[in-house]
């Protein structure tokens, strides 16, 4: 499907006008040039649903990924695409969330992979979801775990989350950020115990949040093995975008961890 050396990039956001990813069509496709100079092949175009952005609805998805893929193939940018939404899971969303699926974009709208973020603090009912998207054939991706210090500080939580079936995403720029070296910190617990699944860019825009793939590739690639490095951000996001089974990272003994600093 994909360059088996490219980064496959599970969380961008690439339409315009919809949520607070690029303002105009041109940010759009520097954030797309800037991907594919940096080594992405292919990218789920993510946007916001719920919470702050109750108002996008599948339609406007849909109409804002034909426009981007044609304007891709115009300007002859080989970035290959497919849909994708972050579902917002508030209270009031989880109340009505099975009114609420069918309006819900999946990964790759293959109705496999769910990609979710939740309030802060981490709710209790976080716990609950991959047991109420079970019945509707959908398994949950948690983005961005390291932005919840209650589960992130606490690597029995995030395991106790895989056991129920979530998959686990950091962001790039959480592992390449120097002004947050507490949060490069967790993610190197994290990804050294093997409780990441999956590395993406949530990137937003060029110049406001680009994506920051490769740094991370060279730094996950230390932190772990470049073979790891290519699990979480090439092997498990192509499998998940088909709709396949995603496999858990080797987990380093403490030695390893200390020296791989
Ligand atoms: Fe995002």
């Amino acid at each position: 499907m994909t360059d088996p050396a490219g980064f496959v990039d599970l969380h961008a956001h690439l339409f315009v006008g919809l949520d607070d990813g690029p303002r105009r069509i041109e940010d759009a496709l520097a954030l797309c040039r800037q991907m594919v100079e940096t080594g992405t092949t292919l990218v789920a175009a993510t946007c916001h649903q719920r919470g702050h952005f109750a108002s996008v609805h599948r339609t406007e998805i849909t109409e804002k990924f034909g426009e981007l893929k044609i304007r891709l193939e115009a300007e002859d940018i080989p970035l290959r695409i497919v849909p994708n939404a972050e579902w917002m899971l508030d209270s009031a969303t989880i109340e009505n969330l099975p009114h609420l699926l069918p309006d819900l974009v999946t990964m790759g709208d293959a109705g496999r992979y769910a990609l979710v973020e939740f309030p802060r603090p981490f709710p209790s009912f976080a716990a609950l979801v991959p047991e109420m998207l079970s019945p509707h054939g959908l398994k949950p991706i948690l983005a961005h775990v390291e932005r919840y210090d209650i589960v992130a500080h606490n690597p029995n939580r995030v395991e106790e989350l895989i056991q129920r079936g979530y998959v686990i995403q950091v962001n790039a720029e959480s592992i390449t950020n120097t002004y947050f070296p507490a949060t490069i910190e967790t993610c190197r617990r994290l990804i050294q115990r093997g409780l990441v699944h999956v590395i993406a860019s949530d990137s937003h825009s060029v110049d406001r949040r680009p994506t920051r793939m490769k740094e991370a590739q060279a730094i996950v690639s230390h932190w772990t093995s470049s073979d790891t490095a290519q699990l979480l951000m090439t092997e498990n996001p192509l499998a998940i975008i088909e709709g396949r089974d995603v496999r858990r990272a080797q987990s380093l003994g403490w030695l390893t961890r200390l020296r791989r600093r």
